[in-house]
């Protein structure tokens, strides 16, 4: 695994693999980002010339790799494009993120490498680590051994003496949050027939032990005793049984409590409405919106913040079977509403409603969801962007707002409540499908019928953003991204802030 740390020499004087530095575009060519100084020096002055009559322009994702000048203690120098500067030639937080997390890519395989990138604040520095550790990930645990290769051992960020502190409080919290985006990712990448719901339940138990988190698991007896029929309808047609799993922090000072619920199917095969070739061979993702919750419970602990957050992880596996929920089954919901069962491949929204009901049995002063939960509104937004939906507008732009305060694109979504007729059902009080246009609005208006009254609720479709199929860019690899982790993070921030303004307005 990659280790950060902080370091006020400068980069000349660290001995280190490779010195990365960035460089800005300007109408004269490149520029030296600020924090390149010392390396400037070491090529006398010529640095912004060479990198020009190198073709770099200093655009973002672009690396240039230069033998290192006497007079550094590193091999190499390796520049990274951050854009355009925004204010006194700093860059954007996000440019600085996507930097790092181009450099470490780059930089796979290397031992030690000092960053010499514009970090003079926590909020900068804090990028830094995050992109670097985002940057660093690879997942290789079923490759051949001599396939792994290893990810950057160190990043160093170097950082003036007057910022020292600020820039260690920014990179603690970027490594709680790149490791914990990480933890999700894993999860996300791990195939279906090594991450099943009771091995999913364990991996939190474990962590709950390790963080001093709240872990109550309700296994398929628990279900049954408590009538949780969304999530059993979902889990019977596989061998491997369903779980609700409650994992909750509360730190001792904390007045408001948030709870989150993910979507955990830890493989969606859809079921008797069995998903045709070419698309069941995607969805061993369809957890990601556990993987999300799971991880940012875990990173609120970490960072001890004043709030409490409760993760509920509606997990099971949607196989056809003999013992299968059927099309027209009628299923009863925890809580006691009707489903019918119109396509057994809608089968988030069931597994999430039961788990919305409970969780608003707690009463927290708000409710967010997030799942991979519909085709789409990932033909709506594409692979960068998921949906925010809420009946509330306001809250739903707070979240949308935290989302790109976290770096993470967000767009919010309508719930127009003519589209709510067609999920009326002639036999049950509900049908789990209705209109297909405008379907990922479809199924945000079905969760919002298992909301309780007076809470506030935002739901996240992250069906898109949630697995990467291309080529690497920015920090985000191929497979997993750990989409919607730091919004959350940030979320449980805001709320300990006191800066959801939404909170307890409707009791
Ligand atoms: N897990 C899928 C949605 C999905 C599709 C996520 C592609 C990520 C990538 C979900 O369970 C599903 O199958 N939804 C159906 C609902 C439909 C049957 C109403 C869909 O979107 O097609
Ligand atoms: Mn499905
Ligand atoms: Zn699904």
């Amino acid at each position: 695994m990659t280790t950060l740390a902080v370091a006020d020499s400068t980069a000349a004087a660290l001995p280190a693999d490779c010195v990365v530095i960035g460089v800005v575009t300007s109408p004269g060519g490149p520029v030296p980002a600020p924090g390149a100084e010392a390396v400037s020096e070491a090529f006398g002055g010529g640095l912004a010339a060479t990198l020009g009559s190198l073709g770099m322009t200093g655009a973002e994702g672009e690396t240039l790799k230069l033998p290192a000048p006497a007079g550094l203690k590193a091999e190499m120098v390796l520049a990274v494009g951050l854009g355009e500067a925004a204010d006194g030639g700093l860059p954007a937080t996000e440019a600085l993120r996507r930097a790092a997390g181009v450099a470490a890519r780059v930089l796979t395989g290397t031992g030690r490498a000092a960053l010499a990138l514009p970090v003079a604040t926590a909020e900068a520095a804090e990028a830094v680590a995050l992109g670097g550790l985002l940057g660093a990930y690879a997942f290789t645990a079923y490759r051949a051994p001599g396939d792994r290769e290893a990810p950057v051992g160190e990043l160093v960020i170097l950082a003036a003496e007057e910022v020292r502190e600020e820039v260690a409080a920014g990179v603690r919290r970027g490594t709680v949050i790149g490791v914990e985006t990480n933890r999700s990712r894993d999860l996300v990448n791990m195939p279906a027939n090594h991450l099943t719901p009771e091995i999913f339940a364990a991996t939190v138990r474990t962590a709950g032990e390790e963080y001093g988190l709240d872990v109550e698991v309700f296994d398929e007896r628990a279900l049954a005793e408590k009538s949780f029929g969304g999530i059993l309808g979902v889990g019977q047609g596989s061998v491997r049984p369903p779980r609700l799993v409650r994992v909750a922090y509360r730190h001792p000072a904390a007045r408001t409590t948030l709870a989150f619920v993910g979507k955990g199917i830890t493989y969606d095969s859809g079921g008797i409405s069995l998903k045709p070739v070419g698309f069941n061979e995607i969805m061993k993702r369809d957890m990601s919106g556990a993987a999300a919750v799971f991880a940012a419970v875990v990173a609120a602990a970490r960072l001890g913040l004043r709030v409490g957050v409760t993760g509920w992880l509606a997990l099971a596996e949607n196989m056809p079977s003999g013992s299968a929920t059927k099309p027209g089954d009628v299923l009863r919901m925890y809580g006691g509403k009707t489903v019918e069962v119109l396509n057994t491949d809608a089968e988030g929204r069931l597994v999430l409603a039961d788990a919305l009901v409970r969780a608003g049995e707690e009463e927290p002063d708000a409710l967010v969801d997030v799942a991979t939960l519909t085709a789409a509104m990932k033909m709506a937004l594409g692979h960068r962007i998921f949906g925010v939906m809420s009946g509330d507008d306001a809250f739903r732009d707070q979240v949308v707002d935290a989302a790109g305060r976290a770096g993470e694109e967000a767009w919010p979504m309508p719930l127009p409540d003519q589209l709510r007729e067609s999920l009326n059902s002639p036999v049950a009080e509900i049908a789990n499908t209705g209109e297909r246009m405008g379907g990922g609005l479809v199924a945000g208006l079905f969760l919002k019928e298992f909301v309780p009254d007076g809470v506030p609720w935002a739901h996240i479709d992250i069906a898109g953003p949630a697995f990467h199929e291309g080529a690497p860019y920015g920090y985000t690899p191929r497979g997993g991204t750990g989409s919607a982790v730091r919004t959350l993070v940030r979320l449980a921030e805001d709320a300990a802030a006191g800066a959801l303004d939404r909170l307890g307005t409707y009791r």
